[in-house]
């Protein structure tokens, strides 16, 4: 089975930005996410960014006060993070996003796992230790925000072939299979080189995870005030402390 980590190293973490069509829009949208949220510090201001990628959320979320930590696995999205952050306090750390706790202040303010990052967790029982050192973690009046998508639906057969992006040098597609509870992501990546195209190919599991046990699990480790939006397969949850 494809190891996330390595899926990323080989073929996604390269292409990640262009995927989104450039940093500077998934930035500014997180910016308005926050604004919107009323996502600003008023404690510590200490955050962590689990599965930060190369800082869609990191960056505005420096910008408006927060000393980030920002963990993921893939030391080329980290390197853009790097490249990306200038002055702004944000600390890189290279981890499994699971030990957090062991890279992180005594107590935060807010933790983000979000743009899909729940879902890369190998299971539930994951998600579940994840969100109760979160919990511990939060001062009284800090939050947590997941955005995932919710994969529970399977896609009718040819709707599983979902075109991603391409330009006149690159074409990424991914074909999606189902397994229980897991999807199987397959990436397929064609790039012009001097003889042709060339063909990158791999694929990775993700966690087919039900908002509403999320909810549950929210409610049962003691988080309050959660609430959950749904648009199209797109999953906003927000908790408090
Ligand atoms: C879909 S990307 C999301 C990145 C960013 N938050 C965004 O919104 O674009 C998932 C990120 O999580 C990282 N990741 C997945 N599982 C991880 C783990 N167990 N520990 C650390 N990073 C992980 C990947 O390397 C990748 O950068």
């Amino acid at each position: 089975m494809a190891d996330v980590t390595d899926h990323y190293e080989n073929l996604l973490a390269g292409v990640y930005t262009w995927l989104y069509g450039g940093a500077e829009p998934r930035i500014a949208a997180n910016r308005s996410f926050f604004m919107e949220h009323g996502i600003a510090p008023h404690l510590s201001g200490n955050a962590v960014d689990l599965g930060c990628g190369p800082g869609f959320q990191s960056i505005p979320l420096a910008e408006i006060g927060f000393h980030v930590t920002a963990v993921d696995f893939s030391e080329t999205l980290l390197m853009e993070l790097e490249g990306r952050r200038g002055a702004l306090p944000i600390v890189t750390v290279r981890a499994d996003l699971l030990d957090f706790t062991r890279h992180t202040p005594d107590t935060l303010e807010l933790a983000v796992c979000m743009g899909d990052t729940l879902t890369h967790l190998p299971d539930f029982e994951a998600v579940e230790r994840l969100l109760a050192d979160v919990f511990k973690k939060l001062e009284a009046g800090g939050k947590l925000v997941l955005t995932f998508r919710n994969l529970m639906p399977e896609m009718p057969r040819t709707s599983r072939f979902i075109p991603v992006r391409s330009d006149d040098n690159k074409v990424f597609s991914c074909f999606l299979e189902y397994e229980g509870e897991y999807a199987i992501v397959h990436d397929i990546l064609y790039t012009r080189g001097v003889g042709g195209w060339e063909l990158k190919k791999s694929f990775y599991r993700k966690l087919r995870i039900a908002p509403e046990r999320v909810m549950n699990l929210l409610e049962r480790i003691g988080y309050s005030k959660a609430s959950l939006r749904e648009e199209g397969d797109f999953v906003t949850i927000i908790a408090g402390k």
